[in-house]
């Protein structure tokens, strides 16, 4: 058989929009890693692991598009400019995004200027946030006895809030992950309980999921706001509710 990361790269593509997953270079795809090695331009965000930086060649042109909540290091529209202009040049260039290109990562606007200038794209799935967090953390997302369902939820605050259909949030037999929630989860908490999910419905929180530094905390709905006094809970977070959380301490392995 033959081994991929031997293929050619396709002669047509020119820009490559790849999901980097969430920190641990080793779980990368091949296709993103064989990519990657061939850039020679490469647009990459604030989530985008050193471990998967260094895999970048010296020779490729690295430029910081990153956006941290609220402050964003260059527009929305002028990454979409620069990956027309770059791909215009002639010049291979990758999209390196943190997680899932496709998930919470605004891929699809960014494809969106390339398809209307027909420059030819390739899209490289990552293992996102939630898939990473929960299996390094030993926490499934679902079980046969505990969750038939798994929600990915974003937790951004809009105006200082967050706005989402609580009712349908509250049901239990269901896993609910909150991306981008540190900031937020005190009301994430509150609305959950005033909506009608156990306030005994275990919550866990990764941080930095995946990478050298991860740190998981285990609490529940109601001993949120206790959790974030005591601790220095930061940013890049994943937060899981559901009965499956409790599992965490049976099948924890890292
Ligand atoms: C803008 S979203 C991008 C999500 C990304 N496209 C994905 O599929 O994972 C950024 C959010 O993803 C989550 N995240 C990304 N990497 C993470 C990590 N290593 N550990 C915990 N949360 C992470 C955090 O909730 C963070 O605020």
């Amino acid at each position: 058989m033959t081994d991929p990361l031997t293929l050619p790269l396709s002669k047509t593509t020119q820009v490559y929009l790849v999901g980097a997953g969430p920190g641990d270079a080793e779980l990368l795809t091949l296709k993103a890693y064989k990519v990657i090695q061939k850039a020679e331009v490469v647009l990459y965000d604030r989530l985008v692991s050193e471990e998967i930086m260094a895999l970048i060649p010296e020779s490729a042109e690295k430029i910081y598009v990153g956006k941290a909540r609220a402050n964003h290091a260059v527009e929305q529209s002028q990454i979409s400019q620069l990956l027309v202009d770059y791909a215009n040049q002639g010049k291979k260039t990758i999209r390196l995004k943190g997680g899932d290109p496709f998930i919470f990562g605004r891929g699809g606007e960014e494809l969106e200027l390339l398809a209307q200038h027909n420059i030819n794209f390739e899209v490289i799935p990552g293992i996102t946030a939630a898939s990473g967090c929960s299996t390094y953390s030993g926490i499934p997302l679902t079980h046969r006895d505990y969750s038939q369902s798994v929600r990915f939820i974003t937790g951004h605050l809009k105006s200082g809030h967050v706005n989402l259909n609580w009712k349908e949030l509250a049901l239990d037999q269901q896993t609910l992950v909150f991306y981008m929630g540190l900031a937020g989860i005190q009301e994430i908490a509150e609305h959950l309980i005033q909506y009608g999910r156990n306030p005994e419905t275990p919550v866990g929180i990764i941080e930095k999921g995946t990478t050298q530094d991860q740190k998981v905390y285990v609490t529940t709905l109601n001993g949120i706001e206790e959790l974030v006094k005591k601790e220095q809970v930061s940013p890049p977070t994943i937060i899981i509710v559901g009965e499956v959380v409790a599992l965490h301490e049976k099948l924890k392995w890292k």
